[in-house]
């Protein structure tokens, strides 16, 4: 069978989660805005016109823009629903943005986002004096009366950063403090980025919490590279049989790094340089080669911080010596497919030996070659992770709707190209 060599420097785009609360703190700021390297997708074009129906004139995404804020209680109701896409982030970061001002606002998304549990984020959100509609299914649409809230202390029995952001938004806007704990830590971009602009944050083992303040600094940012994303470049470099991929400029914010710690555990050759932080977080140069791999249990503590990267890891463990166990993820359930079931499906698909769990999955590894055309659902994460399997010698795999990948990384199958043909120019 043909070897795989890979070389040289795969540039992925902004991180996601950064790129939303950029443009929304941009927005929410007093002044202008200058935010770098923001990511050019659909979810984070989501936020950006949800952002414009509300009355920010935020510019066409690009590799540089600015964006003129209209201050914490700025917004204006909109005319129009406000029309999330695909975007669980744009639909809970911006129900508590909303929450903090005093109009209505309803809610939509596309066929995926209206099946994803919004309970919750109405529910804090109820608690601080909010009013919450969504449907009998707890579901989007989602209709918000906001203004006058009351400041919050929440037990949150899920370590998510989309219900803990919204709840800050909403305390930001508001004007009232909040704090939230969580089961374990989920990302912390927004404790980051609003400290950075002149907010009191506070973290507390598993506890943050904001002061009330009278106004945020504008930014002025360079959107560090997303580590979700170039997860996928780090797996084809494990997965390869020689040579290496540098990752360069890459947000290394420990909430964040889990999958490398993960990749480092089945057995690859990591090299993490840290460089510098920009607003807070971490950033620096991952490179990455090949090993055999080994079977590796992921068990709830660590979920968090690699909730997104989990499809990839069990595609890695296709190709693992031993038997991978992944537990503690039931959230995989209610991501932008039924994550466990979908990747446990394709798996079995291709001729992989593998289960479903309650709250994960288990996934024999082998060598032999995997063929089949795989169903996204839809889903970004699942097609990209069966995208760097089906890059590998010997496998043939289809993948039934590769466009999906541009919600988080546009240029995905293009850079996935040219890394495993680099003689081809790149
Ligand atoms: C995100 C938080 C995570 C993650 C999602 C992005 C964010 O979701 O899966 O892709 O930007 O806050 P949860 O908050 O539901 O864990």
């Amino acid at each position: 069978m043909a070897a795989l060599t890979v070389s040289g420097t795969v540039r992925v785009p902004g991180d996601k989660s950064i790129s939303h609360r950029a443009l929304i703190c941009a927005a929410l700021a007093d002044g202008t805005s200058h935010v770098r390297g923001v990511l050019e997708s659909a979810d984070v074009r989501s936020t950006a016109s949800v952002l414009r129906a509300l009355g920010v004139a935020v510019p066409t995404l690009g590799s540089t823009i600015s964006v003129r804020g209209v201050g914490l209680r700025g917004l204006r109701a909109a005319s129009v629903p406000l029309d999330c896409g695909n975007s669980g982030t744009t639909a809970r970061l911006m129900a508590g943005v909303v929450a903090g001002h005093p109009f209505t606002a309803r809610f939509t998304g596309d066929e995926s986002l209206s099946r994803r549990p919004m309970r919750r984020v109405a529910k804090p959100l109820e608690t601080m004096g909010a009013t919450v509609e969504l449907t009998s299914a707890e579901r989007l649409p989602m209709t918000i009366r906001g203004g006058n809230l009351k400041p919050i202390s929440w037990s949150s029995d899920r370590a998510s950063a989309q219900v803990k952001s919204a709840i800050m938004f909403a305390g930001l806007v508001a004007g009232v403090g909040v704090s939230v704990s969580e089961p374990e830590r989920s990302r912390d971009h927004t404790e980051r980025m609003l400290r950075s602009l002149g907010a009191d944050v506070r973290v507390d083992g598993l506890s943050v919490s904001l002061g009330a303040i009278r106004s945020l600094m504008a930014l002025d940012v360079d959107v560090p590279a997303d580590p979700s994303s170039a997860a996928f470049f780090a797996a084809l470099a494990a997965l390869a049989d020689d040579g290496s991929i540098d990752l360069p400029g890459v947000c290394l914010n420990p909430t964040r790094t889990g999958f490398l710690r993960v990749l480092t555990r089945m057995g690859a050759a990591v090299r993490i340089v840290e460089e510098t932080e920009r607003y807070g977080e971490p950033v620096g140069t991952v490179r990455v080669s090949p090993a055999d791999l080994k079977a590796v249990k992921v068990t709830a503590d660590e979920v968090p911080s690699l909730i997104d990267e989990l499809p990839l890891v069990a595609c890695l463990a296709a190709r693992a010596d031993g038997e991978t166990q992944i537990t503690g993820a039931s959230e995989l359930r209610v991501k932008e497919s039924d994550r466990i079931a979908a990747v446990v499906a394709n798996l079995r698909l291709l001729g992989v030996e593998a289960d479903e769990l309650p709250d994960g999955m288990r996934v024999r590894g082998s060598a032999r070659a995997l063929k089949g055309r795989i169903t996204t659902h839809g889903d970004h994460r699942i097609a990209m992770a069966f995208g760097v399997l089906g890059a590998l010698p010997g496998n043939e795999i289809m993948v039934d709707d590769p466009d999906c990948c541009s919600v988080s990384f546009p240029d995905f199958w293009a850079q996935l190209a040219a890394a495993t043909h680099p003689s081809r120019g790149r």
